[in-house]
Order: C-alpha cells, then sequence, then structure tokens
C-alpha cells in the first residue's frame, strides 16, 4: 500500500501497492482474525509487497515487533520503502509511534529452525499468504506466466537452484511426467512429459506453453475454461520453490512458535495447499493445540473478486493456539 491509501470504515486500508498493481486478498479478514494487539509481535511469513505487513504494523505501536520473511530479495526491498514512507505518513502513524520492524531474506521455512524469533512466551501471531505476488507473477523476466514471453525461471529466491529450465530441459520424461501430475494434479501429465522431452532444449515460457497446448489439447468444455499450460507452470512453480515442503515446515512449527491465544492465519490459493493447511489445522485441533476459528475457509466476496481476480481463488484458515 503507497502513501496515498485511504482507510475504509473498518480502518482497514485497501491495500493496493498502486505502482506494482499488487492488491492483498482479504486484507480485512486477514487482520480481523489475526486480531493484533497493541504492543504484540507478529510474524509476516510472506511480506511481499507489504499490503498486510503495513495493516499489522499500524496496529502495533511503538512496544510492537513484526518480523517478516520472503524468498524474494526484490520484494522486501520494495516493502522497506512502503514502511519507510507511511511511518512518516502525519495523521496516520508517527515515527515514534512505529513498530520495530525485522526483515528477513529467506524461507519461512527456517522458522522451524535456527530463524525461531526469541522471545519471552513466543509470537500473538503468524500471517502466511501463500504463492506469487503480482511483482512476481507480472515481470516476464521471472518466468512465472505462460501469457508472456520470458525466460523459464520461476524461482521466487534468484540464489536458489534448480530454475524451471533446469527442471524442464534435466529431468527425464517420468520424472516430469510425475512431477506434473503431482503438483499440477494434471490428468495429461504422461502425455505433456513426453511432448516437452521430444521438444527440448526449451528456453522460454512461451515456447513451453506452445509445446504443451500441442501436446494437451483440452478434451472438454471444463478443460477449455483454462489454458492447457495452467496446471504444468503451476507443478513447475510450486516444485522449483518447494512449496508444499516449506508450507509443511511452518505448520509443524507454528504451535511452538505460538503464545497461548496467538493467531495463526493461512491464506492460500490452489487445493493442494488448501488441504495441507486444512489437515494440519485440524491435527492441531485434534492434539488440543488449536482452537479452530474457521469452519470452512473464508473467501473473497464478489465485490473484492471484481476489483482483484486474483482473490477469487483464496481460501483463509484460521486457528487460535490454546
Ligand atoms: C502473495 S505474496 C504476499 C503478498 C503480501 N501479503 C502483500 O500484501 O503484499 C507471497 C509472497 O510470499 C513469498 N513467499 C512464498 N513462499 C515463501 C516462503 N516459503 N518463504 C518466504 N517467502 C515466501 C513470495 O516471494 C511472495 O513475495
Amino acid at each position: 500500500m503507497g502513501e496515498g491509501s485511504t482507510d475504509t470504515p473498518q480502518g482497514v486500508g485497501h491495500g493496493k501497492t498502486e505502482e506494482f498493481g499488487h492488491v492483498p486478498v482479504l486484507l480485512k479478514e486477514a487482520i480481523d482474525f489475526l486480531a493484533v494487539q497493541r504492543g504484540g509481535t507478529y510474524i509476516d511469513a510472506t511480506v511481499g509487497l507489504g499490503g498486510h505487513s503495513l495493516e499489522i504494523a499500524k496496529r502495533l505501536g511503538a512496544a510492537g515487533r513484526l518480523i517478516g520473511f520472503d524468498k524474494d530479495p526484490k520484494a522486501l526491498e520494495i516493502a522497506k520503502g512502503v514502511f519507510g514512507r507511511s511511518s512518516s505518513v502525519v495523521g496516520q502513524n508517527t515515527k515514534a509511534d512505529w513498530p520495530t520492524i525485522e526483515l528477513r531474506h529467506g524461507s519461512f521455512a527456517e522458522l522451524a529452525n535456527d530463524q525461531r524469533p526469541k522471545t519471552n512466551d513466543g509470537v500473538d501471531g503468524i500471517l502466511a499468504d501463500l504463492g506469487v505476488s503480482s511483482l512476481q507473477f507480472g515481470d516476464p523476466a521471472r518466468g512465472f506466466s505462460f501469457q508472456a514471453e520470458g525466460p523459464l525461471d520461476m524461482r521466487m529466491n534468484p540464489m536458489s537452484e534448480p530454475t524451471a529450465e533446469q527442471v524442464v530441459n534435466q529431468f527425464d520424461e517420468r520424472e516430469l511426467a510425475d512431477l506434473i501430475y503431482e503438483f499440477g494434479e494434471e490428468r495429461r501429465s504422461r502425455r505433456i512429459a513426453r511432448a516437452i522431452v521430444r521438444s527440448r532444449p526449451i528456453l522460454t515460457t512461451a515456447q513451453l506453453a506452445a509445446v504443451i497446448s500441442t501436446a494437451a489439447r483440452p478434451m472438454n468444455q471444463a478443460e477449455r475454461r483454462i489454458h492447457p499450460a495452467t496446471r504444468t507452470f503451476q507443478a513447475l512453480r510450486i516444485f522449483v520453490n518447494r512449496e508444499l515442503d516449506d508450507l509443511r515446515k511452518l505448520l509443524q512449527a507454528a504451535p511452538q512458535l505460538l503464545k497461548t491465544g496467538g493467531r495463526l492465519v493461512v491464506i492460500s490459493f490452489h487445493s493442494l495447499e488448501d488441504r495441507i493447511v486444512k489437515d494440519a489445522m485440524r491435527e492441531g485441533a485434534t492434539l488440543g493445540l488449536y482452537k479452530l476459528l474457521t469452519k470452512k475457509p473464508v473467501t473473497a466476496s464478489e465485490v473484492e473478486i471484481d476489483r482483484n481476480p486474483r482473490a477469487r481463488s483464496a481460501k483463509l484458515r484460521a486457528a487460535g493456539r490454546v
């Protein structure tokens, strides 16, 4: 959210990081479920362009602390600018009332080991807004989108390996088919993997999308509604960024990180993620670690979806530490 943002009557800004076209999803709902306490300590596991973080920071006051993670150093740079500008906006938060914000470049999975924040009795809340930001998706040079020509990269963290290009050109057909099936839930995975192997080398997003489109023509009306490359691109992105492993580690660490009464809020964007979150929260509730705050996932209103199409697939689940 930039300097030009305004507050709604509920006190939650619209959250649009205007210059990057990124609109935080389910912003009011996430902030409400976090129930941010003045003076508290919060973790934003996915800072992105700082939309959710900013709303948390505005409620913390000088005694509060926000610890933010992102794999993407560019996102953290932008978020730092957003916080810097907002902390000096007159009439909103003065510098004297601004919390301590620590930004860490790396995966939130590190919370499971050495990156655990030092606190007396744990943190008051953890938010994870999973997936990619508009900054990443909208930049053809990052290679996330099949709708724009770009290198096959797809890494959130430019220091990590492998790139999507390495996977597409080096994995054998069987490995490719398995990962497209597992992480893309793509029924045509074998056909797509065979076509990829025959068309190598594949160096760009558009080239890969064309290979998939030829190999996996839609069989029925339902398949026609999404681009044939959608599921394969999702699979490559999840694999390249180890998204599901990282999520499992965060969810495993969360009960130890949260103090009693602390809140865990997770926004996911596809069924693989949502299933992991749902299972972890339910298991935590069975073990007496959590009280579930959302029986069914919270989804975006039509108004929000109109304003921000990315919100269409968002599912928010929340739990309180007991
Ligand atoms: C949907 S965006 C978050 C947007 C943010 N809530 C906002 O309002 O601007 C997701 C961000 O999480 C980051 N990310 C995804 N998985 C991560 C992980 N395992 N560890 C750290 N950051 C991650 C991505 O790089 C991306 O910047």
